[in-house]
């Protein structure tokens, strides 16, 4: 898509607005909504807006870095993709056109159990670097077969899911009957199972999914046997609450991302950035604590930096540039959001984000 510069999209919420022209109503719609009555969706966005910054000022901030560490890996930026479902609705290259945006940007993408493209596929079409985001099946050899596909093939981590023993009601998709399009299947189970939950009658493909094989059982044992079988870091994903952020700790895992699945699961609870503190403080630097949910702006990063994310994830906001460009939309949002931290840094006083501190935020 050509536009001229006047035209491109300025922040990201533009970016919105101009993926809706792209997609069909209900993938709009699935991409966009969150659980119930969607009083978490706006709040994960207004929690940020109501932080305040108080800048040093005075500071030396003519050489900005932004780069981080993460798992030992080296990023450009403190942003990660989520794991984000279907890929494929929004640009037909799909997962790999994210992928490619996430290898040129200098990230990490989080690959999605929910995906339209094969593990294989993205892993062989790109150099990203990728980390695995997990569902734990009822059938455990399935489980076991996934983990180990996502070891050979080079992913660097397991993301699990800890948030969803069951889907999340968004009222959109039960009015929409949202389902996949009879030409895409989720790729990371086999093709049969693929067709037989989108031919399942009466319901959405997605909610077949999890009712029929996912385990509403799962324990922390279950995080123990995986710790037992897997050679990856772990990593938890929807943790929500300081006693289990020790849990994770306590159970093995390498890192926790607070999050509340975009506000797709339980609605009411809090905006993510507010369940971040006192997680943050539990945890204590044991393990790595990353956090998602409405980051928009630059200045979202540094104020969940400040108040103790190593660094963030972003999943509604590269649905939208890869709608509204494939590849090269993905590419412009990751670039939009460095360029805003970076300017947020220079007029925080923050040169680097080792001097990023809580004392920033009121
Ligand atoms: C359309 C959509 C699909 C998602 N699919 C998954 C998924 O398959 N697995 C998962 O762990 N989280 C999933 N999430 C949650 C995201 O990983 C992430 O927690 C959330 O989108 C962050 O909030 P944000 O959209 O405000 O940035 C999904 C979110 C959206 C919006």
């Amino acid at each position: 898509m050509k536009l001229s510069p006047s035209e491109l999209p300025i922040n990201l919420e533009e970016f919105e607005l101009l993926a809706a022209q792209n997609l069909d109503k209900q993938s709009y719609d699935y991409f966009r909504g969150g659980a119930n009555d969607e009083v978490t969706l706006r709040a994960n966005v207004a929690a940020f807006q109501k932080i305040q910054l108080l800048p040093n000022v005075l500071v030396d901030v003519s050489k900005r870095d932004q780069s981080v560490t993460v798992l030992g890996e080296k990023l450009t930026m403190p942003i990660l993709i989520a794991p984000t479902a279907f890929h494929r609705l929004a640009s037909p290259e799909g997962e790999i056109a994210t992928a490619k945006a996430a290898s040129k940007a200098g990230t990490i993408m989080v690959f999605s159990s929910l995906s339209t493209t094969s593990p294989e596929d993205v892993a062989a079409a790109t150099d990203a670097s990728l980390w695995f985001q997990l569902y734990i099946y009822r059938d455990r050899e399935l489980t076991r077969d996934i983990i180990q596909r996502a070891e050979s093939l080079g992913y660097k981590a397991l993301c699990i899911t800890v948030d969803a023993p069951l889907l999340g009601r968004r009222e959109k998709d039960v009015r929409n009957q949202f389902s996949l399009p009879p030409d895409l299947t989720i790729a990371t189970v086999g093709d049969q199972l693929a067709k037989d939950m989108a031919a399942a009658a009466g319901n959405s493909s997605l909610n077949v999914y999890f009712e029929n094989l996912l385990d509403q059982s799962i324990t922390w044992e279950d995080i123990d046997w995986i710790r037992s079988i897997c050679h990856l870091p772990i990593v938890l994903k929807g943790i929500h609450r300081a006693d289990d952020s020790k849990r994770a700790v306590d159970h093995g895992a390498d890192a926790i991302i607070v999050s509340n699945h975009g506000a797709r699961q339980l609605d009411t609870v809090p905006a993510t950035i507010d369940m971040l503190p006192p997680i943050a403080e539990a945890v204590d630097n044991k393990i790595e604590v990353l956090m998602d949910g409405g980051i928009r702006r630059g200045t979202d990063v540094i104020k969940a930096l400040s108040l103790g994310a190593r660094a963030v994830l972003l999943g509604r906001p590269i649905l939208w540039g890869l709608a509204f460009n494939g590849a090269d939309g993905v590419m412009l949002v990751l670039d939009l959001l460095k360029k805003e931290v970076d300017l947020s840094m220079a007029l925080c006083g923050i040169p680097t984000l080792s001097k990023v501190k809580n004392d920033l935020v009121i």
